[in-house]
């Protein structure tokens, strides 16, 4: 796949919605890459180490993730795919034993700076999760909710109508959006949840196995939008189906056991030619 960079964001903006401090660092180097014809980077981290008391989960994770693409987040059961991902917009803030060492970049910003604040951080870095989570209050009012509580109820009907047309569900609820969104199918709330993200108008969408719950036919449906959303957003996908990563991912990186990231490139790469024999088997279903 290839895209236009159509990212806007400056350093500068992103400093004063997550942050008080003044922006520095990184804008030379991706002037340079941009420059170079290369794709801009949003999220990087460097040497993130992650504990949950004594278990290391992360171990020494640097990676660059770049706008305006899909980047797939693979490896065998916990070795770290969810703990990498919280880490990019400070959920495992939430978790009293985590404890994170090394540097968490978002627009050339390390996110683990004091002056960052992680509600802003959330606004700007949305979050879909493995189980739909619709709140037990109308297919309306999910959508409608996050950008209440941000006050951007200016033309609220046509920003949810257009989420719910972005997440691909606006013809299947246009008729009944008074009715509990708790009355939707497994994959019309999962793409609810993606409509209530992006409603907010992020820059980063998360999704830890968005798919994982849903039979055949939601999950194709939920494949289709993510590679849609790339056009106007970076979207991180946790996964532990590879064939899933395959199909809809720019970039994929892969971890192993230990919270190692063994190899991080374009998807086509390390499906067809991955550097490392530790990937190669674990793709090929050897161990994992
Ligand atoms: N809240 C937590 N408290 C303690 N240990 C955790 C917590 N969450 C994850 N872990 C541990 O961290 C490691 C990585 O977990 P996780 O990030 O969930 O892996 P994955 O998403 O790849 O399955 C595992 O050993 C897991 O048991
Ligand atoms: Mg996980």
């Amino acid at each position: 796949m290839s895209r236009d960079d159509t990212s806007t964001v400056q350093q500068s903006e992103t400093d004063q919605l997550i942050s008080t401090d003044p922006g520095r660092g990184g804008l030379a180097e991706q002037d340079a890459q941009q420059a170079a014809g290369g794709t801009r980077t949003v999220i990087e981290s460097r040497n993130l180490d992650v504990f949950y008391g004594e278990t290391q989960a992360l171990d020494d994770v640097s990676i660059q993730i770049p706008a305006n693409r899909v980047t797939a987040m693979i490896g065998p059961s916990g070795c770290g795919k969810s703990t990498f991902l919280r880490c990019i917009n400070r959920m495992n803030d939430l978790i009293d034993v985590a404890r994170i060492e090394g540097e968490l970049y978002f627009e050339g910003k390390n996110v683990y700076d004091d002056d960052v604040d992680p509600v802003a951080l959330r606004r700007r870095i949305g979050m879909v999760f493995q189980h739909p989570n619709p709140f037990p209050k109308s297919i309306y009012d999910n959508v409608a909710y996050g950008l209440r509580i941000q006050d951007k109820t200016d033309d609220i009907d046509e920003t949810v109508e257009q989420a719910l047309r972005d997440a691909a569900l606006w013809d299947e609820v246009a008729d009944r959006l008074d009715e509990s969104a708790l009355d939707l199918s497994g994959g019309q709330q999962q793409r609810l949840c993606i409509a209530r993200a992006i409603a907010v108008d992020p820059d980063v969408v998360l999704m830890d196995e968005p798919a994982s719950a849903l039979d055949p036919i939601a999950t194709s449906q939920i494949e289709d939008l993510i590679d849609e959303l790339a056009a106007d957003y970076t979207v991180v996908i946790v996964t532990h189906n590879m064939q899933q990563a395959a199909r809809i991912s720019d970039k994929t990186a892969v971890f192993l056991t230990g919270g190692e990231l063994v190899e991080f490139d374009d998807t086509d790469k390390i499906f067809e030619n991955p550097e490392h024999q530790r990937v190669e088997d674990y793709i090929t279903g050897k161990f994992g």
